[in-house]
């Protein structure tokens, strides 16, 4: 069979490294594709990921018989749609179901209207409103949320009235994330280990995947700036049986449940963020679609043929089906472009280590047309390494980071520390 990636990072390298696999799999093919991509699957650099026509006529040009659209905003912008419309059978939500990522508006109102646990919220559309109920406003720190996408910047958590304030002037009134701020949401700041769980999802049955938890801060210590995940362990140490016995009967089957009522059916992945607050659990954010970095510390642990789970969640039969997990851990480590997540220099040859065991997913590189591979993008590449501890997955994935070298590159050396010293720190 013939499958079509959409997008371009270390998760959609990971999908793409996971369904080579599968003996169903003939021939992969990626648009626009990464320099990793290029070395197990035939890529279309020129081709956007948002070129959701053009995509479809590559699709069909070269038999695409099944496709992955993998990032948010080909999903949001109705890529299974226009996929499905002709004929090409898709893993992913249609754009009806992506309203649940690409509208925070949306999710937050589901969530109310269901009974979802997650942070109390008003929504403002209207600066001058915003700023009236902040001005009474006197719990910090508080949340600002764009509704819409906003390359995981949208979020900004105020310390002072003064902050939340200059928040909303520059999301509503400078449009600093454009059209994604014409409407907020105001949220309760909540506090506890954070926990990404993502799961399969058919429309009617919800099977979470390995749990895992993500690094956002570029530095180490959780100091510097948001960025889009420096680094990721699974499974999660904080998320133990009991919660999330508890998550599957508060958050996930509710949300699958509550989509279905809505007429939004969700099929694809659903990534479900959360916070494990004193209160029980509480959904922090719904993504659309497989995390990054976290899909390269969950699918290295997955026993069971992805390409069977995506037919199986395209024909609803999850229910039938067997997924298995490997009794292991992950570590994943991000390698960035300095100066990542502000400006960077691209274009650096990377030089390659020769540790076999571990696994490089490209994120920010192009294969040249004599086949050097050179830096082009703020992530460039996540090392991840299994271990039969936690321990020996973080000390396998800096040994093979160690190895791997180019100009201005770092990452952080502290992924998997907070989840070594699971239980013994306090969040307040
Ligand atoms: P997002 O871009 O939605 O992934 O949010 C980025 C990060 O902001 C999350 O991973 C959380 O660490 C933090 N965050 C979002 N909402 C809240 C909240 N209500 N309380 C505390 N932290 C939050
Ligand atoms: N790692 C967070 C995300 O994929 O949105």
């Amino acid at each position: 069979m013939n499958v079509l990636i959409i997008g371009s990072g270390g998760r959609e390298h990971t999908i793409a490294w996971a369904l080579a696999q599968s003996p169903a799999v003939t021939k992969l093919f990626a648009v626009p594709g990464n320099g990793g991509m290029a070395q197990i699957a035939t890529c279309a650099p020129d081709i956007k990921a948002t070129e959701l026509e053009k995509i479809r006529d590559y699709a069909l040009a070269h038999n695409v018989e099944f496709a992955v659209p993998a990032a948010d905003d080909p999903l949001c912008l109705g890529a299974v749609d226009v996929l499905e419309a002709a004929g090409i059978p898709c893993f992913g939500p249609n754009k009806a179901a992506a309203v649940i990522e690409g509208s925070k508006v949306f999710s937050k109102n589901l969530m109310q209207k269901y009974h979802i646990p997650t942070a109390a919220y008003e929504v403002f559309d209207n600066a001058a409103a915003a700023l009236v109920y902040l001005e009474g406003y006197d719990t910090y720190p508080v949340v600002v949320k764009a509704d819409g996408l906003a390359l995981g910047k949208g979020v900004i958590i105020a310390q002072t009235k003064a902050e939340a304030l200059a928040a909303v002037t520059e999301i509503m009134e400078n449009k600093k994330f454009g059209g994604s701020g014409n409407q907020i949401v105001v949220e309760e700041f909540l506090s506890g280990p954070e926990v990404s769980v993502l799961s399969f999802a058919d429309g009617k049955t919800v099977v979470p995947m390995v749990s895992s938890m993500d690094h956002k801060r570029a530095h180490d210590g959780d100091k510097g700036l948001n960025t889009g995940g420096m680094g990721t362990i699974a499974p999660n140490p904080y998320y133990t049986p009991d919660i999330a016995a508890q998550c599957m009967r508060t958050i996930f089957r509710p949300t699958i449940d509550a989509m279905a009522a809505e007429g939004r059916p969700f099929k694809g992945c659903l990534y479900f963020g959360l916070m494990l607050t004193p209160n029980g659990p509480k959904v922090i954010e719904y993504n659309c679609r497989f995390g990054d970095p976290e899909t390269q510390v969950v699918l290295p642990l997955l026993g069971t043929d992805l390409l069977e789970i995506f037919w199986a969640v395209r024909e609803e039969r999850l229910a039938g089906l067997e997924i298995r997990w490997k009794a292991a851990h992950a570590c994943c480590v991000v390698l960035a472009s300095g100066g990542y997540p502000e400006a960077y220099g691209s274009g650096y040859p990377i030089a390659f280590g020769a540790d076999e065991e571990a696994l490089v997913f490209h994120a920010g590189t192009k294969r040249l047309a004599d086949g050097t591979i050179v830096t082009a993008g703020g992530r460039v590449l996540g090392v991840t390494a299994l271990g039969d501890t936690l321990q020996a997955a973080v000390v396998n994935a800096y040994a093979a980071a160690d190895t791997i070298r180019f100009r201005d590159a770092f990452c952080r050396r502290d992924i998997g520390q907070r989840a070594l010293g699971a239980g013994t720190e306090s969040f307040s």
